[in-house]
């Protein structure tokens, strides 16, 4: 007979207790697979265990790498291979649309939980009437500001781009002659990816160039708005940004910023936490506001982003998985990631919850940002999004490398993307 040891014993027990039968229950060990930024795999140890406790189940986080884009290519390959090894998916918040097919109804599991979260981001994770995901934190990028640097130089937080770049610049070449030599002005996302869709879309929206494709499937994108608002953003290349800013994703500018390498940094909440980690060379000495517009009486654009939990189709366990997923999109394990991750929750409530507020002053000071955030046009444009957003990442990532203008590019891309919308989208 195969002998119990520790945790299995215990395990066994409690799902024995659980079942009220005497005799145990199967214990189902779960596979989840998340991308992993910041504190999110050692956090998620602990978010877990009192679900494993309470069940009598386990789960294995098996983290992806840290690009949207990367998992999504991985998980799709999965999905499409219908691997019944993963049980759960953490989703990003543009996907909902293309994998729909992939996941599990959670309408009628999620009844009484689903009420409890912002609307408009249950709707984002709804596909013809399917809930595909549920919930379990939103976002909306802040620009991180160095309050010791703009107070030594007696500058205020910018509210123009051109503001920015050049208090960037003014205490980026003070400090550098101070023997900063490290020191940059601005760091932020200008890899090839979908993290650069979400910064240029912030770019472009805020100089008044429209969201790429409007809500009803118009392609705006090739305007004159957005190409000055690229042309912007090059011209931050080399001289207040690294070049390699051009290879960064979230971590990359993180850890310039967290080093007290930077005077401002663009990133998601979750950067919040950890810069006020014991170990962060910043603790204390930031601040964060809105980003920045392209003129005075602009509104401030900032992306929604946002992630969730779905139940694989081919999943064997999906009762298991299910309760994990009811768990994971609930108020405990949304309170104790807005606690210990500094992630947005999705549950209305929690904006009012004292505990967050004092741990993470940003959760409550958010809520108006995440709730005017810009949308990238994954509704619009259906199964098509991630090949919108890649052309329109490259179109991007080309004018920043100086591989063409800013208007040639943008032309261009009108040209791809009416290729890939055909007669709709
Ligand atoms: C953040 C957002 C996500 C977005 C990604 C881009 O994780 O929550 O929605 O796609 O950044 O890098």
């Amino acid at each position: 007979m195969m002998m119990l040891t520790g945790r299995a014993l215990r395990t066994a027990a409690t799902a024995a207790m659980l079942a009220g039968l005497g005799a145990p229950v199967m214990a189902d060990e779960l596979f989840y697979v998340s991308g992993a930024v910041g504190n999110a795999v050692e956090n998620f140890k602990e978010l877990v265990k009192p679900w494993e406790e309470a069940t009598g189940h386990t789960v294995t986080l098996v983290p992806m790498p840290a690009s949207t884009t990367d998992q999504f290519g991985q998980y799709r390959l999965w999905l499409a291979a219908g691997a019944a090894d993963i049980d759960l998916y953490q989703t990003d918040v543009i996907w909902a649309p293309q994998l729909a097919d992939h996941f599990v109804d959670l309408t009628e599991v999620a009844k009484d939980l689903a009420p409890t979260h912002f609307p408009s981001i249950i709707e984002s994770q709804t596909v013809n009437g399917k809930l595909v995901a549920l919930p379990i934190f939103t976002d909306a990028p802040a620009l991180y500001y160095r309050t010791d640097l703009l107070e030594k130089y007696g500058k205020t937080p910018p509210k123009t781009w051109a503001e920015l770049a050049e208090t960037a610049k003014f205490i980026q070449d003070a400090e550098r002659a101070e023997g900063q030599a490290d020191l940059w002005g601005f760091v932020w996302q200008g890899n090839a990816y979908e993290g650069l869709t979400c910064n240029a879309l912030e770019w472009v929206k805020s100089f008044g160039g429209g969201q790429i494709v409007e809500p009803d499937g118009t392609i705006s994108v090739n305007n004159e708005n957005a190409a000055a608002a690229l042309e912007m953003a090059k011209s931050w290349v080399g001289t207040i940004s690294p070049d390699g800013v051009l290879a960064y994703q979230e971590e990359e500018a993180r850890g310039v910023w967290q080093t007290g390498n930077a005077v401002f940094m663009r990133n998601w909440p979750y950067a919040y936490g950890l810069g006020n980690g014991d170990d962060s060379a910043v603790k204390g000495k930031f601040g964060v506001t809105t980003l920045p517009v392209g003129k005075e009486g602009d509104t401030s654009a900032a992306t929604l982003g946002g992630w969730n939990v779905a139940v694989s189709k081919y999943s064997t366990k999906q009762d298991a998985a299910i309760s994990l997923a009811l768990y994971l999109a609930g108020p405990e394990a949304q309170k104790q990631r807005a606690i210990n991750e500094s992630n947005l929750p999705t549950i209305i409530s929690l904006y009012d919850d004292p505990d967050i507020a004092a741990a993470q002053p940003i959760i409550p000071q958010w809520k108006d940002v995440f709730l005017n955030a810009v949308p990238r046009p994954s509704a619009p444009t259906l199964g098509k999004y991630n090949e919108v957003s890649a052309k329109f990442w490259s179109a991007v990532h080309n004018t920043l490398s100086g591989n063409g203008s800013a208007a040639e590019n943008l032309e261009l891309l009108e040209l791809e993307l009416s290729d890939i919308k055909g007669s709709g989208w």
